[in-house]
């Protein structure tokens, strides 16, 4: 237990790099052992930071030590990379960044250490030239690890820098007004009233607004009203392109947190929808979401590659399947994704994206319409699955959606276009077997 920033801080990198737990399992936590909110937010911000920056802290600590610190100390080599970020990187006058920092070494243990921690600092202080990178490896270039970067490159010849780049960038707080509850444009005018600015820039999705700086979502206007839910837009494209209505059978069939299925609700609040997800402690949120905003759904914990253990035959109108992908699309909002994922996990999700599709098909009714989507920026994981499933399906048709590029398979959107978060979505339609008319 601490209520030290840059003990926290440390700790949290070392659990996520190390031991290979999430920022949103570990962040949280630590946040709960800070009173002061100014205290969270600079713990969230050296953390996303030094996640952001990792190779460079590391090229930077292994030019200015023999080697890096042995086992049992490694958070103390974590609190290194969080005295450097914000020396280099945060408004954080030096001598206070410096002594925050060698006084958290002393609660770490580190007592030892101090002083080669003083002056591990005092020479990126005064050497700038220790973070030119130029020259260096790819990996170190642009801060991700090196598969990553050669499968942007393959998949994007021309635009793969510009990826990366959108990853470093801090993603901005998107709102999805409930329109059950508020008119976006009244819900805009709430926010005026409160002194907070906006701008609503996708006219293809009017109860999208982006806020000009990020706040704690629960002291927006409407917050415990249900007015409004947090969600990028590239994700509210979702329920927009599954054309939802109120007479249909929907299937949401990994849906938790619950994000697309509460707005698939909140454009067709009759509908009869099935919110399915394997993990039974993630659908506890969707639980509070649908009631927070007021909705109603069947909330199932099943495998959705099993349909055989819960379907209970009635075909759907609506599939939206939000598979679970790399999630190489929310790396500017989730920068520690590029350290957990490795290049290994890529076929098996593979594999179980083409089983949910597969397996998921047989329960959508001739003429309905599946949605295909994930929030990775891969095309082994969306292109290339959907080009899959039309050769071995015949019943199956693309149905081109109005964003995609003509010739492309399905709409990829990547991070930073119209400051969106990286996105995929194919549309399938399902063409009436011989002899039957929809
Ligand atoms: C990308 S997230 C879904 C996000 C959600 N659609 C939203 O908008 O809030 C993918 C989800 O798939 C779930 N999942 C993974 N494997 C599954 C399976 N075999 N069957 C059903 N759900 C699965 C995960 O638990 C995770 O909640």
């Amino acid at each position: 237990m601490s209520s030290n920033v840059r003990v926290l801080a440390a700790r949290s990198c070392f659990d996520v790099v190390d031991q290979g737990m999430s920022l949103s399992e570990v962040l949280p936590k630590a946040q709960a052992q800070l009173a002061n909110p100014l205290d969270k937010a600079l713990l969230q911000e050296i953390c996303f930071g030094v996640m952001r920056q990792l190779p460079q802290l590391e090229a930077v600590c292994s030019q200015l030590m023999t080697k890096p610190l042995v086992k049992q100390l490694r958070p103390l080599q974590f609190l290194l990379y969080v005295g450097i970020y914000q020396l280099k990187f945060m408004r954080i006058p030096d001598h206070a960044a410096i002594s925050e920092t060698v006084d958290a070494a002393r609660e770490l243990k580190g007592q030892s250490l101090t002083k080669l921690i003083n002056a591990i600092l005092r020479s990126v202080q005064r050497q700038p030239a220790l973070f030119q990178f130029d020259t260096a490896a790819d990996a170190v270039k642009y801060n991700h690890p090196g598969w990553l970067i050669n499968r942007l490159r393959h998949a994007y010849p021309q635009q793969w820098q510009q990826v990366l780049a959108a990853n470093q960038q801090k993603a901005p707080l998107w709102l999805r007004v409930n329109t059950q509850r508020i008119n976006p444009t009244d819900y805009a005018a709430a926010l005026t009233r409160a002194g907070i600015e906006y701008s609503r820039p996708v006219a293809e999705l009017p109860q999208a607004i982006k806020l000009a700086q990020a706040q704690e979502v629960t002291t927006l206007p409407g917050y415990a009203e249900g007015w409004f839910s947090v969600q990028d837009a590239a994700a509210q494209y979702a329920a927009t392109l599954l054309q939802v209505n109120d007479s249909q059978h929907i299937l949401d069939a990994c849906c938790a947190p619950g994000g697309k299925s509460c707005h698939i609700l909140e454009l067709a609040p009759r509908a009869n929808l099935t919110a399915l997800d394997k993990d039974a402690k993630r659908l506890t949120r969707v639980e509070e979401n649908l009631a927070r905003l007021g909705l109603q759904a069947k909330v199932i914990a099943a495998d959705a590659a099993q349909p055989d253990s819960w379907w209970q035959g009635q075909l759907y109108d609506r599939i939206l399947l939000d598979v679970p992908c790399s999630a190489t699309g929310v790396i500017r909002r989730h920068p520690d994704i590029r350290w957990l994922r490795k290049n290994t996990d890529i076929a098996p999700l593979c594999q179980l994206q083409q089983q949910i599709l597969q397996q998921c098909w047989r329960l959508l009714a001739p003429g309905g319409v599946l949605l295909y989507a994930t929030c990775s920026v891969l095309p082994d994981e969306n292109s290339a699955q959907i080009t899959h499933f039309l050769q071995h399906n015949a019943d199956a048709r693309l149905d081109p959606l109005p964003q995609q590029n003509a010739g492309t398979v399905g709409w990829q959107l990547l991070p930073g276009e119209q400051d969106l978060d990286g996105f995929y979505y194919a549309r399938l339609i399902k063409l009436p077997t011989q002899g039957e008319t929809t």
